[in-house]
């Protein structure tokens, strides 16, 4: 398999002092459905934002199709504007992500901003807004949507650039159980269709859905452990020991019951 993204050693710390990410190595391959999890403040959005080369590491090196990502290369505008074009990133919160005046704009956005003829834009921009049933949310103002509209805008305009990398935080906040399906079938669509999809997420249900390659991210924000879906959801030791499922006590009556507690995985009594 092809590699589309390595990180060696890399080290993050925000202001110099608030460590988000230690000594983390890892690799992705082209057409790879991969993703990060681990507890709140563990890391996630950090590495993804490295990844998408938001933010640089204060040490190690990130390659993206085996060229370094760095001030550097990412100043050359052909190698910025090309990184752009085939890399997508769905923000956790899209109200960072949403700026446009409509929502249709929003959508118009991406393209034009890699170059694409008008045309060509608003031909992407139609079939996605259709595809997303949020047409009739066109000429809205964005701050005008609820959480879970903005996050189908968020993830529409991201989708109108046709990218090969597809960055996803946390896929399901914010969505409807129905909506949650249908963007869970749309992200295996696209990763058949040969994209690279990365999501992050705390949810192992999502894990056990979309049978990621997953790595691990613990509590000191370093690697844990790097492994198919499931050799991580049958490794009870490590999810606890990372607090992704948790030792649940209650009473039926007089008689206690104990049982690893995942919401999902591990919900035996
Ligand atoms: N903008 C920031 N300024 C300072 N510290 C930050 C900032 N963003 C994150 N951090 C810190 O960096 C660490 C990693 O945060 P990150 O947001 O990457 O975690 P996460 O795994 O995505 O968490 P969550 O599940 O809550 O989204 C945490 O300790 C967090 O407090
Ligand atoms: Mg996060």
């Amino acid at each position: 398999m092809e590699e589309i993204i390595s990180l060696k050693n890399v080290d993050y710390s925000y202001y110099g002092k608030i460590p988000a990410l230690t000594n983390i190595t890892l690799s992705i391959n082209k057409g790879e459905m991969f993703s990060v999890i681990g507890l709140n403040g563990s890391g996630k959005s950090t590495l993804l934002h490295i990844i998408n080369a938001l933010i640089y590491p204060d040490s190690g090196i990130v390659q993206f199709d085996g060229n370094p990502v760095n001030e550097k290369t990412m100043s050359d505008k052909s190698f910025g504007v090309q990184f752009r074009q085939r890399m997508g990133y769905i923000f956790q919160n899209p109200d960072i992500q949403l700026f446009c005046p409509t929502v249709f704009d929003e959508l118009l956005f991406g393209p034009l901003q890699v170059n694409l003829p008008l045309e060509i834009a608003r031909e992407r921009a139609e079939q996605t807004i259709k595809y997303l049933g949020i047409d009739y949310l066109r000429e809205r103002p964005v701050y005008m949507l609820s959480g879970g509209e903005k996050k189908k805008v968020a993830i529409a305009s991201i989708l109108t650039m046709n990218p090969d990398v597809l960055l996803v935080d946390e896929p399901l906040s914010s969505l409807d159980p129905k909506t949650q399906t249908f963007f869970m079938e749309l992200l295996l669509e696209l990763n058949r269709a040969g994209k690279t999809i990365i999501f992050t997420t705390h949810q192992l249900d999502l894990i056990e859905h979309l049978q990621p390659r997953v790595v691990v991210l613990s509590d000191d924000h370093t690697i844990r452990k790097t492994g198919t879906a499931s050799e991580i959801l049958n490794d009870e030791e490590l999810l606890i020991s990372v607090n992704l499922i948790h030792e649940h006590v209650h009473k039926h009556g007089n008689e206690e019951h104990r049982h690893y507690h995942s919401h999902y995985v591990f919900h035996k009594h």
